[in-house]
């Protein structure tokens, strides 16, 4: 009898172990995220959301335009080509901009094709030089169609496209969820971090004014490569994103200055209230809190678990 109790004990251990081992592992996933949001993170910067070296030279449609005038890795980026708007020359990347090659928009397509005829675009069936299955696995391949499917919002219902401001914003509810969240490495005035864009140190201020549509993107799904909290995962609705928007478009701009070859980013903390070493010190609570977030549910579901095991072994042994 003793000898079948404590086989009995032994399996719960390993039973309990191995959960604790998986609830832990998935817990600690480096990149989390629904296939949304990796979907989305792949439209961003796929070489970076897969953790591998950008293709050489510029990718080979790039050659049917001469109006954008970047090259190399940035040619390779769905955003590129298609818009941070979805809606390639059709919206901000339009006529005039420097971003201008004439290429279409994803969105209205997307909404027509099922997530199999959106792959076929990926995988070059419809256009052989449309070909990125030889750059990732069809996961991926069918985790952008999934954004692209379901992810996609009109950008013209949240940012009016003449005065880049966000449409109908509460900027109350963005100033809670800003503080609360996105000022931790950020800075409360959004200028702890130096963001490069086309060489350009900006504050988080400056992006949201001038790029509000890659801003809306970000916040709702992140940044590809960077540990950053995400608007989707933290149950933020777009609405929710479209007020961060709103808010942080009233913070100061830091006036964009030529970046040094070689200066990294966040090399200059701006003086703030609190001063930068809590924000760093901020910063890395936020990540613990999210990381012991995550891990304290796993422990929880699993002495639940135990407490469970327990309580049953204790009534049968009470029954004999
Ligand atoms: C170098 C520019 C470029 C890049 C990078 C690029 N596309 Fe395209 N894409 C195009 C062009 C041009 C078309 C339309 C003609 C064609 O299919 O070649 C297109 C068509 C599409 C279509 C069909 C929609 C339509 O209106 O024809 C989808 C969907 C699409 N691309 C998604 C993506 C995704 C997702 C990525 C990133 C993995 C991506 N594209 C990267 C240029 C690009
Ligand atoms: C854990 C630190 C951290 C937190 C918290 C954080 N961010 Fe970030 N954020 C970063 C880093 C790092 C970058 C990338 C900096 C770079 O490009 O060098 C970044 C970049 C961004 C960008 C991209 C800017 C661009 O040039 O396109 C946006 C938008 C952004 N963050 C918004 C937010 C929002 C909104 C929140 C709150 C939900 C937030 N961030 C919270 C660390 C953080």
């Amino acid at each position: 009898m003793r000898k079948t109790r404590r086989f009995i004990f032994l399996v719960l251990a390993v039973l309990v172990l191995t959960m604790g081992i998986a609830a832990v592992s998935a817990a600690n996933l480096p990149q989390a995220g629904d296939d949304i949001t990796v979907g989305a993170q792949l439209y961003d910067k796929w070489y970076a959301r897969l953790g591998v070296e950008s293709p050489q030279g510029n990718h080979p449609i790039w050659e049917r335009q001469t109006t954008n005038t970047r090259s190399g890795p940035e040619t390779w980026r769905c955003a590129e080509c298609h818009g941070w708007d979805y809606q390639g020359a059709a919206g901000a990347y339009g006529i005039g901009t420097s971003h201008y090659t004439g290429f279409p928009g994803v969105f209205v397509l997307a909404e027509r094709l099922s997530e199999e005829e959106i792959i076929a675009h990926l995988n070059g069936e419809i256009d052989p030089l449309h070909d990125f299955s030889n750059l990732m696995d069809e996961r991926s391949l069918r985790q952008l169609a999934t954004f692209l499917k379901n992810g996609l919002i009109d950008d013209r219902e949240f940012i009016d496209p003449v005065s880049l401001r966000a449409i109908g914003g509460d900027t109350e509810n963005g100033k809670r969820r800003y503080e609360t969240v996105c000022a931790a490495c950020h800075g409360l005035d959004g200028q702890t971090l130096a963001l490069k864009s086309d060489g350009i140190d900006q504050g988080l201020g400056d992006v949201a004014s001038n790029d509000p549509y890659r801003f809306l993107h970000r916040s709702r799904f992140g940044v590809a490569g960077v540990v950053m909290p995400i608007g989707r995962d933290l149950g933020w609705s777009t609405e929710d994103s479209r007020d961060v928007l709103a808010y942080v478009q009233t913070l100061p701009k830091r006036v964009g200055q030529p970046v040094p070859a070689g200066v990294g980013a966040a090399s200059e903390p701006a003086p703030q209230v609190g001063g930068p070493g809590t924000s760093v010190f901020d910063g890395i609570l936020a990540g613990l809190g999210v990381f012991f977030g995550m891990f304290g549910m796993s422990l929880l579901f699993g002495l639940g678990f135990v407490a469970f095991l327990g309580a049953i072994v204790f009534l049968l042994r009470k029954r004999r």
